[in-house]
């Protein structure tokens, strides 16, 4: 099984996805947990490069996106589902489609394209969209800055850009709402791992 979290930056991804991912370990799941871009050496390098670089092109960024979802899905994600893990994923095409299609405003067809290549038919049976405002993502984001990364390239867009990153993530869970749990992001932590428990548990 293969579960995605999406959102905006400062949605709580990680923080619902580690919860979903300890509660399956307790249950005695083999569970394997992943971050894009990132997860493998390559991953990591392209990490840094699209999050500080300045004067990236928006064709270079998708290619460096998918360049380092290409080599996760064969390196790590593809032999994790072959030996049965529940593989839990902190971002996936969707962001793609989100960020480069709708923020960036490049050729969706071209994005979908670069999805279905770099994910060589290894899709999510279910995504979660942790929907927030981009006016309570960037707030909470400055709150707990990461002490790692700092603010980047994304987290210093317009917030223009990231309405139109969320529009992106809020039409294409309409366009396949049995594939899509979408959840309102400011409801209480515990509450949203409530309700995220009683859609994946089924799905076991
Ligand atoms: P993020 O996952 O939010 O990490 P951190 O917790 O360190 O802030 O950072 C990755 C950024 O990359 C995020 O702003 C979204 C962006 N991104 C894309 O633009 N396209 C993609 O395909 C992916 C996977 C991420």
């Amino acid at each position: 099984m293969f579960i995605v979290f999406e959102g905006i930056d400062g949605a709580g991804k990680s923080t619902q996805a580690r919860a979903l991912s300890r509660r399956l370990t307790r249950l005695e799941r083999l569970v394997l947990l992943v971050h894009e871009p990132g997860g493998t050496p390559l991953g990591e390098t392209v990490r840094r490069w699209v999050k500080t670089r300045q004067g990236l092109s928006s064709l270079a960024e998708l290619f460096l996106f998918s360049a380092a979802r290409a080599q996760l899905v064969t390196e790590v994600i593809q032999p994790a589902l072959s030996d049965g893990k529940i593989v839990i994923a902190d971002r996936y095409v969707a962001s793609t489609v989100a960020y480069q299609g709708y923020g960036r405003g490049m050729d969706l067809t071209l994005i979908k394209q670069a999805n279905r290549v770099a994910a060589a038919g290894i899709t999510p049976d279910l995504t979660i969209l942790l929907d927030v405002t981009p006016e309570v993502g960037t707030e909470r984001k400055s709150a707990r800055p990461n002490p790692l990364s700092g603010a980047d390239n994304f987290d210093t867009a317009p917030l223009d850009f990231h309405r139109r990153v969320r529009q992106g993530y809020l039409e294409q869970a309409e366009s396949d709402p049995a594939r899509w749990l979408v959840l309102d992001a400011t409801a209480p932590r515990a509450r949203l791992s409530r309700e995220i428990w009683a859609k994946v548990q089924p799905l076991l």
